[in-house]
Order: structure tokens, then C-alpha cells, then sequence
């Protein structure tokens, strides 16, 4: 919304949110999220042509178009539960529109959601006959956390997909005038509004299946003495495969790759296309194992035991230029290594609140620590689970020297230079290349 206020002073954007907190944060220079850029851009609109606010009546009933963003996490009760989205917050909003509207508007699926929920809401949507009508459009957000202002202000493609009636399209149309403020024409692509949902969900499980395919090579590698670089540099140059997505790593993480490839194995499953299902299904067990064999890895090294070692973690986000820390592979490390009763350090340069949060129930067994430097002290093992270039640039001698010996590294983001790190007195364990031991 701050981009489309950036780019479109003509249009006035209010972010309506029941949260009092992060509404008024959103207007300070401290944002509830760490983005890179996203403060400069927030700044340019603030109190121009972009609002925050808690009145969700007010809002409702002076708006023309809504932006329906609200959370859809995965279902944790009744039927469907772990695998389908949960719809109370969606169902919720769109009876509120209903009640609270008195004027035609547009409604846009943000959130993304399971195939035919549009249908679904614009029959409650519809369902009273206030003599008001409204559109359904599903405008699936395609940005990655960490580079959201580049993907919003140069995305690859936008799509938005309505009913293919005279007033879907002309909904459909309104919508396509806004991103055409900036986003080049021929990369705004319209559908109907299943292929719109069903993108969303396919291209986040294309995306994933790379990374597990990638993943599971890792392993062999392993055991043949191979090099899954090596693999990835070679099989990325053929221009049918593409680079992008092939670092082997140790899994995964993030609020949507696994959400939206459970949801599809739903879907499938409830279309009775099991074996279709199950393929897919693959792709989330792949992720696990990864995590599991990291961890198994760590302990087999350490000569089959942790209990009472310091390990230090090197990043708890799900990826580097992000404080999120949703599904990331970090929260399962911690677990298995609390289970095996090793003492645990988190470092990080952005997640570390949120790490407080997602270890409350384990806290007084894990210590936070924002120096890299003071987390290492008297560690037996470092853990990279966070690609931050700040660990690549880190005095790895000087942290060397300060830990237990012998003294392990686990990089599970393959960011360093293993050589090197080796020549210091490191044992070091990469992710799809042999180890390098002084043993
Ligand atoms: C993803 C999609 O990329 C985005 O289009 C969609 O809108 C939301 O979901 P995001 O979850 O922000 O975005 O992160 P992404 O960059 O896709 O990374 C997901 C996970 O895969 C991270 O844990 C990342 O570290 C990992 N990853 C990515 C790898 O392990 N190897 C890779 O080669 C690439």
C-alpha cells in the first residue's frame, strides 16, 4: 500500500488495522517490520496521500476499493487441520464490508488464499440485498521479504484476476490502472480469478520444489564426495534450468512456502488426485529431512553427544535482510539441540525479538545475544542458519581463539570460504561438500 501511495499521488490510500500498536508505529520512523527501504517510502507518502488508522467503519464505508490483507494461516483445528488455510479472519472482514458498506466497491484478495474462496466471499459479499454491489479481483502479491521494494517497484509480472463479466472487467480494469502508474503494461497480466489464485499457490510450490530438489542433492553429495555448488553452477548455465533458487541450504523457511504447498496438497487431495497430492507433499517431507539431517549431522560430529555444549547460532531469520522469523528452519535447530540438552546461544542481527518470542516456552535454556563475538565465547560449535553478509565479514581467527577445541563450524547456508575457515583450526561441516577435519 505504501508503494501504491508512493507511486500514485492521485489516489488516497488508508491502511485500516484493528492493532492500535503497529498503526501508530507505522507512523513513526521505528516500523514494526524491518524491509530495506521500506521506511524512505513510508516517509514519502505519510500524511500526503497515505493514512494509518484504526477506524475500520470509517474506512469501510469511504472507500472504493478494499485491499483485503488480512492473515490466512494454516488451519489448526477440525477438518483440514495442519494442511488447509484458515478463512475466519477473510470470512470475518467480508461480513464487516457487508454490514458496514453503503456504496459499490471493489474488493481485492490479497491474502493468499485456497482456489474459489473469491467465489465464496462474493457470495457473502452479495448475499444481502442491500441494492449495493460488489467485485471480487485476486491480486496476488508476488514479493519476497528482504527485497520487497525492488519486487514491488520492478515486479516481474502483477496479475489480477476477476469474474469475466462486463463489470469483472471493469473492475479488473480500475486495478490495472493503478499498477499502470509504474509497472510497464505488458507485465500486467489479467485472468480469471481461479488461474489467479492457483498462480499464486503453484508458483510458490515451483519455487520450493527447487529448493528441495536442490536439497536432496546436498545429501548424495555428501556421500559421494561431490560438490553441490559445483552441481548447482553447472546445472544453473543451462538457460532451461535458470541459476536463481539453487543454493542447497538447511531448508526452507518463511511464512508461505510451506502454508501454500500444504494448501495445494488440500486442494488436490480434496479433488480426489492423491498421487498429485502426494508429489507435492514431497517437496514439504524433502524440507524436513534437511532440517533433521542438519541436526543429526552436528551431534555425529560432535562425537555423539551435545548435552552441556555452548552452540552458538549465526542468525535465527528465515532469510538474510529480514527480522521474520516465521517457519525458519532456526526454531527446529534450537529444539532438537534443547531435546539433546545443549546450551544454546542466538545471535542475529534483526530477529532477535522475534526469537525471544518463538522460544518463550524454552527461554530461561537459550541466551540472545547481539554480538556475534560475545556469543562465540567459549562455544564448542558455530550454527549458520541465516545468510547474513555480516557473517561472511566476521574475524573468524580471533572467534576461533576464543571458543573450546576442538571447534566446530556448521555452515547450513554454504557462505563461507571452507578453506579458510578450515586453515584457522575449524572442523567445518558445509552443506553438500565433504567436511574438513583436523581429525
Ligand atoms: C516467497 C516467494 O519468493 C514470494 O514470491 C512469495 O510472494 C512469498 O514467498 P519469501 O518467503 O519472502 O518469498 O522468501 P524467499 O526468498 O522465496 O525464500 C524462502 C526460503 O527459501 C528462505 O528460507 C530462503 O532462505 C530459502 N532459499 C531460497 C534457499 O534455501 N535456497 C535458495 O536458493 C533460495
Amino acid at each position: 500500500m505504501a508503494m501504491i501511495a508512493a507511486k500514485c499521488p492521485q489516489y488516497k490510500v488508508t491502511v485500516a488495522d484493528i492493532n492500535a500498536q503497529k498503526i501508530k508505529a507505522w507512523q513513526t520512523e521505528k516500523l514494526p517490520i524491518y524491509e530495506p527501504g521500506l521506511l524512505e517510502v513510508v516517509k514519502k507518502a505519510l500524511d500526503r496521500n497515505l493514512f494509518f488508522s484504526t477506524d475500520i467503519e470509517g474506512n469501510i464505508k469511504t472507500a472504493d476499493i478494499i485491499f483485503v490483507s488480512v492473515n490466512t494461516p494454516t488451519k489448526t483445528y477440525g477438518g483440514g487441520a495442519g494442511k488447509t488455510a484458515d478463512l475466519q479472519y477473510w470470512e470475518k472482514t467480508a461480513r464487516d464490508i457487508v454490514r458496514i458498506a453503503e456504496s459499490d466497491k471493489i474488493i481485492i484478495e490479497k491474502s493468499t488464499l485456497p482456489v474459489r474462496t473469491a467465489e465464496a466471499m462474493e457470495r457473502i459479499l452479495n448475499a444481502k440485498n442491500k441494492g449495493i454491489h460488489f467485485d471480487v479481483v485476486s491480486n496476488p502479491e508476488f514479493l519476497a521479504e528482504g527485497t520487497a521494494i525492488s519486487d514491488l517497484e520492478n515486479p516481474d509480472r502483477v496479475l489480477i484476476g476477476s469474474r469475466e463479466t462486463e463489470k469483472g472487467r471493469k473492475a479488473r480494469e480500475e486495478i490495472v490502472e493503478i499498477y499502470a502508474n509504474w509497472v510497464p503494461r505488458d507485465r500486467i497480466i489479467t485472468c480469471d480469478v481461479w488461474s489467479a489464485e492457483l498462480s499464486k499457490l503453484v508458483a510458490n510450490a515451483f519455487l520450493a520444489q527447487r529448493i528441495s530438489s536442490i536439497n536432496s542433492i546436498s545429501a548424495l553429495c555428501e556421500k559421494t564426495e561431490a560438490d553441490i555448488k559445483k552441481v548447482a553452477r553447472a546445472i544453473g548455465m543451462d538457460s532451461r534450468i535458470g541459476s536463481k533458487f539453487l543454493n542447497a541450504s538447511i531448508g526452507f523457511g518463511g511464512s508461505c512456502f510451506r502454508k501454500d504447498i500444504l494448501n495445494l496438497v488440500y486442494i488436490c487431495e480434496r479433488y480426489g488426485l492423491h498421487e498429485v497430492a502426494q508429489y507435492w507433499e514431497n517437496v514439504v517431507k524433502i524440507n524436513e529431512y534437511q532440517e533433521g539431517r542438519f541436526v543429526q549431522k552436528m551431534i555425529h560430529a560432535m562425537f555423539n553427544t551435545i548435552a552441556h555444549k555452548r552452540i552458538t547460532l549465526f542468525g535465527f531469520a528465515f532469510k538474510a535482510n529480514t527480522g521474520d522469523t516465521r517457519e525458519s528452519p532456526a526454531i527446529y535447530v534450537v529444539r532438537k539441540l534443547l531435546e539433546e540438552h545443549a546450551r544454546v546461544v542466538i545471535t542475529d542481527p534483526e530477529a532477535l525479538h522475534n526469537a525471544e518470542q518463538d522460544l518463550k516456552d524454552s527461554r530461561e535454556y537459550v541466551e540472545f545475544e547481539t554480538d556475534p563475538y560475545k556469543a562465540t565465547q567459549h562455544a564448542h560449535a558455530i550454527a549458520i542458519m541465516t545468510e547474513w553478509e555480516l557473517y561472511k565479514t566476521l574475524d573468524y581467527k580471533k572467534i576461533f581463539e576464543n571458543m573450546e577445541k576442538p571447534a566446530f563450524l556448521f555452515d547450513g547456508r554454504n557462505i563461507l570460504d571452507h578453506q579458510k575457515i578450515h586453515e584457522i583450526g575449524f572442523n567445518v561441516y558445509p552443506i553438500g561438500k565433504s567436511p574438513l577435519t583436523h581429525f
